[in-house]
């Protein structure tokens, strides 16, 4: 595997994912918590980060741990790091280099260059710049402003860039990592969605014997590819629960409840729809609305729970991105250990966390859900709050405005598919605002409530843009509305994109 020490840049993450979408493992650690050098770690990569080697206080690692030992690549600050403690010289560049830049020489002779093309556009983002590299390094290549776009150091396999190959932009980035950990670290390209599934249903196995295991499941992504794991390893002994707050999409529960039947698991279905409603009466705070719904599911799912006889294990959809919040380069310290406060948790919060997607990436746990079989209709589906509907309904919430909801929301969405839009759609839903506008219906006047459409793009859900839907689409969609919903005599379409807004309304 490649180990990826992280100085804190934006774009660490897209190093471990395009060395991943080479079919090699890797791992992403602080640059100030770098583990054991095991065997099986075949080269390092130091990423770029907001810092500058020129300040006092700047991130470092002793770097005479890897140099001669395993290859070492540099991106950007990792590359002037490794300059700057060799006697290099780091200076703020003239003109800060941002965007794209190309290729001007290259030497093509040179391992991590090979098949890279003269000219090849790469993505700069930098503020200062290597200007004097020591007599043991040599230039391999440079662009019109940058002339140490990228070294090597002449006796070992060490490599410094000063551009950024994991950034799309960089039309041969993707050759350049391939040639450093395949050519240059000699890593096989055999990390695939098929190997990892047979490698941790073995691991499973052994881990969790004869033990039984209790898993909530959401009727999303991670859950649910993570109880098809344990349950190709343990079966039976795998319980999972799978509640309905009341709160779901129209006939969501039932049929997400069938297709995990469908699938062979042992699930239970828990109605605990009044549990919540009565929780939640009268609280019109979003905030407030969310810990009722936290309490609540902590409360049903601990009393599920206990039913299972001497269940030992929780298992839990964790994925990489979680993995790395928590023990990021600005919050080593931020995770509390679970077992330093153990007195005040529910007692299944004790049992010991199994958790088998915690070194994925969301597309990967999406390849891994392939090649389980899991239904296209678990996989595809949009990303879905776990407060629900409780945070589309603005104001205190009711059974009554929960099926209102529902009803809007479901011919929103069914027409999404039916018009083969709703896979161009990242996330879509409906609103229920508490405004209430005047219309005419036949000869009678309305007095009723507005509802807002919300459908945007996005990657991560961290930004996002409003969906240009069809105008004739969204027509559609707002007559059946209004036609169909009693209660509702208005429809509006949201067109603000994250930020400044956010994707839900609370
Ligand atoms: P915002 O509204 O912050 O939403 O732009 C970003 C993504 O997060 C989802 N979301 C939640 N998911 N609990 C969740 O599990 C929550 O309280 C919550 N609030 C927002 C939202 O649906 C979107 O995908």
């Amino acid at each position: 595997k490649i180990l990826i020490l992280d100085f804190g840049s934006q774009y660490t993450q897209l190093i471990a994912r395009r060395v991943r979408e080479l079919n090699v493992y890797c791992e992403i650690y602080p640059y100030n918590n770098v583990p054991e050098l095991t065997e099986d770690v075949k080269g390092v990569i130091l990423s770029g980060s907001p810092c500058s080697v020129r300040d006092q206080e700047h991130p470092t690692i002793d770097l005479n741990q890897f140099m001669g030992k395993l290859p070492l690549l540099g991106v950007c600050y990792g590359a002037q790091l490794i300059a700057h403690e060799h006697q290099g010289e780091v200076t703020p560049s003239t003109i800060r280099e941002y965007g794209r830049a190309r290729l001007s020489e290259l030497h093509t002779a040179n391992r991590l260059m090979k098949e890279l093309t003269p000219g090849s556009v790469v993505w700069m983002s930098h503020g200062d710049t290597i200007k004097e590299i020591p007599d043991n390094f040599e230039v391999i290549a440079s662009t019109e402003t940058v002339r140490v776009a990228a070294y090597k150091l002449r006796d070992q396999e060490t490599y410094g860039i000063q551009f950024h190959p994991e950034v799309t932009h960089s039309d041969e980035g993707k050759t350049l990592l391939r040639n450093f950990v395949v050519h240059i670290c000699g890593c096989q390209q055999d990390w695939t969605s098929e190997q990892f599934v047979d490698a941790t249903v073995a691991e499973l196995k052994q881990q969790l014997g004869n033990d039984k295991v209790v898993l909530g499941l959401s009727g999303g992504v991670d859950s649910s590819v993570a109880a098809m794991l344990i349950h190709q390893a343990i079966g039976e002994n795998l319980y999972c629960i799978f509640v309905d707050n009341g709160l779901l999409r129209k006939d969501e529960f039932e049929s997400v409840l069938d297709s995990y039947k469908h699938m062979g698991l042992n699930v239970k279905g828990v109605d605990a729809k009044d549990r919540f409603y009565s929780a939640l009466a009268s609280i019109s705070d979003p905030e407030g609305k969310r810990k009722a719904i936290g309490r609540v599911f902590i409360e049903v799912f601990d009393d599920e729970a206990h039913k299972i006889e001497g269940v030992k294990w929780l298992g839990q959809g964790t994925i990489y991105p979680d993995v790395i919040e928590s023990m990021s380069v600005k919050g080593p310290s931020a995770t509390i250990k679970s077992h330093h406060n153990v007195g005040g948790l529910p007692d299944f919060m004790k049992l010991k966390v199994v958790e088998p997607l915690k070194t994925l990436f969301k597309d990967e746990v999406r390849l891994v859900g392939k090649t389980l079989k899991i239904d296209d209709n678990i996989l595809g589906r949009h990303p879905f709050p776990g407060p629900g509907l409780a945070i589309r309904i603005l104001g205190d919430i009711t059974p009554e405005k929960v099926q209102v909801l529902q009803q809007v929301d479901h011919i929103f969405i069914s027409n999404l598919k039916k018009s083969g839009l709703y896979d161009e759609v990242w996330q879509a839903g409906a609103i229920l605002t508490p405004v209430q506008s005047v219309g005419v219906m036949g000869d009678e006047r309305t007095y009723e409530n507005v509802v807002a459409l919300r459908a945007v793009t996005s990657i991560d859900g961290m930004t996002a843009d409003w969906s240009r839907l069809p105008y004739e689409f969204l027509a559609d969609v707002s007559n059946e509305i209004i036609n169909k919903v009693k209660g509702v005599n208005r429809v509006v379409y949201d067109i603000s994109s994250k930020p400044p807004a956010t994707i839900e309304w609370e």
